[in-house]
């Protein structure tokens, strides 16, 4: 196993990822290591660069690395990509093994959600707002996911992609708003050398579909020039994505998601993506 600098294994700590079923076995596991700082990443798996980024930050910065590998069925909405939700479970493991990982925790939908739940985590207006107007159950599903998973792992930090920023930010105020301990670390994205924000998303898109989707981070990045500017950063990113005939934008917007950012949504043949870039002095 490769070690980051300053990281001190200690004797308890297994020498390889193990992956881990069930909530009892995983709280058991982490007992005897809750003197040292645990690091959480929570996933859905088909790891790409983007979430191997969230897995080193916690890796660095952690004495125990936990990741969670959970395709959450309660944040798809009905006719959303549920079932076809890319996965391979053996390519994460290696992975994450490669990445120094300690624990892959990987449930079952009835150890997360088990006969008779029904208690959700609701950020109200947060929630509401852009992907939610779209997807009104969806947050909700991500709150209370997150919530379960931080119970049970009860890290000192746990890492979150500014890729999803809406994502992020009803996180952090669910955290605050509930009053846990800890600590939401936020990643900026990841792109592919071309400008696409990684996402397992991305393995829908055929070849030509892939060139019409660039479109999403270059008119961002024309919008984020545009308020250098003085100019009008959503009717800029706006009219670059209505050039584009192949796509179709379901919304552009500048929110404050800890700073302001530039977000946007567009459908790609079946595809939905989304992506955000900082304005000028909201780097996070
Ligand atoms: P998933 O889409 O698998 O993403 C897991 C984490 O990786 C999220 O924090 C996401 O923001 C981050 N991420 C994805 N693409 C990224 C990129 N290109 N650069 C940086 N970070 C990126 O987001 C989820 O899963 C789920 O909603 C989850 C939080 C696990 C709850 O089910």
């Amino acid at each position: 196993m490769e070690l980051e600098q300053g990281y001190e294994p200690s004797d308890e700590k297994p020498s390889d990822v193990k992956i881990v079923r069930t909530k009892d076995e995983l709280r058991a596991l982490l007992d005897p290591l809750r003197g040292g700082r645990i690091g959480l990443v929570p996933t859905m798996g088909a790891f790409h660069e983007g979430h191997l980024t969230l897995l080193r930050a916690a890796r660095r910065e952690s004495e125990t690395v936990v990741c969670s590998l959970f395709v959450n069925p309660t944040q798809f909405g009905q006719g959303e990509d549920l079932e076809r939700y890319p996965s391979n479970e053996a390519r994460d493991l290696e992975l994450a093994r490669a990445e120094g990982i300690d624990f892959l925790f990987a449930p079952s939908a009835e150890e997360m959600y088990p006969h008779g739940f029904e208690t959700w985590v609701e950020p109200e207006r947060l929630s509401l707002e852009l992907e939610g107007v779209l997807r009104p159950t969806h947050f909700r599903g991500v709150a209370t996911i997150c919530i379960k998973l931080f119970n049970i792992v009860r890290p000192d930090a746990a890492y979150f992609g500014a890729k999803d920023a809406q994502q992020l930010a009803v996180i952090e105020r669910t955290v605050r708003d509930l009053d846990l301990e800890l600590e939401i670390r936020p990643v900026e994205t990841v792109r592919d050398s071309d400008g696409l924000a990684l996402s397992s998303r991305n393995a829908y898109l055929s070849p030509a579909e892939r060139k019409v989707a660039l479109t999403l981070p270059r008119a961002l990045a024309l919008g984020a020039e545009a308020a250098r500017d003085g100019g009008d950063p959503v009717a800029t990113t706006r009219s670059a994505l209505e050039q584009e005939p192949g796509l179709k934008t379901q919304y552009v917007a500048v929110a404050d998601y800890g700073g302001p950012r530039l977000l946007a949504a567009i459908q790609v043949g079946k595809t939905r993506l989304i992506d955000n870039i900082p304005l000028k002095g909201g780097a996070r």
